[in-house]
């Protein structure tokens, strides 16, 4: 079991939870992610390590509320317990030093992506942070990115005017200008990575994608989170979950990530009603 240090609400869809994980700190790098379990009758989901303090074994994770599992996390207390919190898993994100490194992010994203980008400052490179949100109520941490990018946007894609428009917007107008741009880091929905994806292609400019399809194991077992990239057959949990964005099937992976919807949506309806 892991204790709940604290779960607060950042912004109306968006929650911060600390969770007791000291195993998981240990091992922890930019861009692993735990499996939760919530109770014993919870699914298993995955989630990215947001921060975490190694003096006292607590991790961080930023989640949006979508469906029955992520709304029951929102209900969790500090002092409240969780049956699971596994990890770390995944591959850790390639940090290196190359030049001027673009984040692009948007809802869970945001949180999600800040020790990935922070490592990248570390390790030499200007980062400019570009994070989308529907809209302004919905923007958080960007004093957090405000503190160590050499340039920031935040763009509402649900707002008209001059701030108005996605990610992959302010990509393509900063190509325009002129900005040399030498990899783009995106974490957020698919179609935010998708489309700052086919934004970046025919600039041929490196786009590192973390693909976030349906996991059970997390460990390369049940193939549930099988994603096709350069042709070839990939374990997102396993053999990702980053890779280049330029290569990944995302009309395949648009069509996987919906197999389950309509018992997502009966889970959902079923928590709502307060029958588990
Ligand atoms: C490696 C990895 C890391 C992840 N890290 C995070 C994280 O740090 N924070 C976080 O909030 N989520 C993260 N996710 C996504 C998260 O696992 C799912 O949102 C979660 O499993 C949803 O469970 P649920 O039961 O609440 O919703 P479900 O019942 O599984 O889904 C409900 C509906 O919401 C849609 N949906 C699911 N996820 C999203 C999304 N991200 N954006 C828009 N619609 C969505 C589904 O297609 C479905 O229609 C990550 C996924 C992966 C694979
Ligand atoms: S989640 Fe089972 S193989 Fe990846």
């Amino acid at each position: 079991m892991h204790k709940v240090v604290e779960r607060t609400r950042i912004v109306p869809n968006i929650h911060l939870l600390r969770v007791e994980a000291p195993d998981v700190v240990r091992k922890v790098v930019p861009g692993n992610f735990v499996i939760v379990k919530v109770n014993e009758f919870s699914e298993r989901i995955p989630l990215t390590v947001a921060d975490w303090d190694e003096e006292t074994g607590i991790i961080s994770i930023v989640f949006m509320t979508v469906g029955a599992s992520t709304h029951k996390l929102a209900q969790l207390e500090a002092g409240d317990e969780i049956e699971a919190c596994v990890g770390p898993l995944g591959k850790a994100q390639e940090i290196g030093e190359y030049g001027t490194v673009a984040i692009a992010m948007g809802c869970y994203g945001i949180g999600a992506v800040l020790p990935v980008a922070r490592a990248l400052k570390q390790a030499g490179n200007r980062v400019i942070a570009i994070m989308e949100a529907r809209a302004k109520e919905l923007v958080y941490w960007d004093d957090k990115y405000r503190e160590f990018a050499d340039r920031f946007f935040v763009t509402t894609f649900g707002d008209a005017g001059p701030d108005g428009g996605r990610v992959s917007d302010v990509i393509d107008r900063l190509i325009g200008e002129g900005e040399k741009i030498d990899r783009v880091v995106a974490m957020g929905c698919m179609f935010m990575m998708m489309k700052t994806a086919e934004i970046t292609r025919p600039h041929e400019l490196k786009t590192i994608v973390s693909l976030n399809p349906v996991m059970i194991d997390g460990t390369g077992m049940c193939g549930v989170c099988r994603c096709t990239v350069a042709g070839k057959t990939q374990f997102a949990c396993v053999d990702g979950p980053d890779f280049d964005g330029h290569e990944v099937d995302w009309v395949e992976l648009v069509y996987r990530r919906r197999s389950y919807l309509d018992e997502e949506v009966r889970a959902l309806s079923e928590f709502e009603c307060n029958l588990y």
